[in-house]
């Protein structure tokens, strides 16, 4: 039997989602036929209607239609409630599943990938847009000593930091020109780097150790810049591609996603 999944965006060419998702088939011995689906603007809950209808197993969202899917399903894990926003759709019991498999994605890429497990690491987070949201529950969860979520517009920093105080890790929310304290891992969450702008980060920041991550993939940016003329360890967010892939794919096919090394 061959399953269908797909990913939804607009633009959606430069998705790697299908060669991403054949590979982890390949791997499981599944059959499957991923495609990618350009949403044109108020098409969006008619072809995920349409997709499950005839059959289909499982989507990918991307943007600009993450909060389209979250406000679409009709049940979230904790994960797209928190992100308010989900990029993995699947039906069970005639209900719409929306998860967001970005943050967790995350978590996995850094301890997986890269060898840098969370627990008890103090964490800088640059940026309180959707992007910074979507990860903050699982970066949470891997237990560090504090997250400091800076942005430059400080409210709605504060405003992440507030929807997630009883989870029991100390949040601070900082002014992007307020920094001050050294952190193992400075995460960019920004979309900055997209049109180039560099963020003004002082040096105090980050120790020899320090591990820098971009959230954004496929692009020199000048905040990996940053941290590769300080020596630091420098990854960009192909390994957080990846692992919310992962995430996605073993959602569909009910798999437990430590079984892959
Ligand atoms: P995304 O969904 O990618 O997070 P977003 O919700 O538009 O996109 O958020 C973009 C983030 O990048 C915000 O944190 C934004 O800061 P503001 O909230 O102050 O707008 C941040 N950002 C974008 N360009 C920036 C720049 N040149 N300098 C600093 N922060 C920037």
């Amino acid at each position: 039997m061959t399953y269908h999944c797909a990913v939804l965006g607009n633009p959606i060419a430069h998705s790697q989602s299908p060669e991403i998702h054949a590979r982890f088939a390949r791997e499981h011995g599944i059959a499957l036929d991923y495609t990618r689906i350009l949403v044109e603007p108020g098409h969006f809950a008619s072809i995920v209607r349409d997709f499950f209808a005839r059959g289909g197993t499982g989507l990918n969202v991307t943007l600009p239609c993450k909060e389209e899917a979250f406000a679409l399903a009709t049940r979230h894990t904790p994960y797209a409630q928190t992100a308010r926003a989900a990029n993995t759709l699947w039906m069970a019991d005639d209900e719409l599943w929306a998860d967001n498999t970005d943050g967790r994605g995350l978590v996995r890429a850094l301890s997986h990938d890269h060898q840098y497990p969370l627990q008890g690491k103090r964490i800088l987070l640059l940026g309180a847009g959707g992007a910074a949201r979507g990860v903050v529950l699982p970066l949470c969860e891997a237990q560090p000593a504090v997250i400091h979520i800076a942005n430059r517009t400080l409210d709605k920093a504060q405003a992440i930091v507030a929807e997630h105080a009883h989870i029991g890790v100390p949040l601070e929310a900082l002014a992007l020109d307020g920094l001050a304290d050294r952190y193992d891992l400075i995460i960019n969450a920004t979309s900055a780097g997209l049109s180039g702008a560099a963020l003004a980060l002082p040096d105090s920041i980050h120790h020899e150790k320090t591990l820098a991550y971009d959230m954004v993939y496929g692009k020199d940016t000048p905040f990996l810049a940053w941290a590769r003329a300080r020596n630091l360890a420098a990854h960009d967010g192909h390994s957080m591609l990846v692992n919310q892939a992962y995430l996605s794919f073993c959602q569909w096919f009910q798999i437990d996603s430590e079984s892959r090394p």
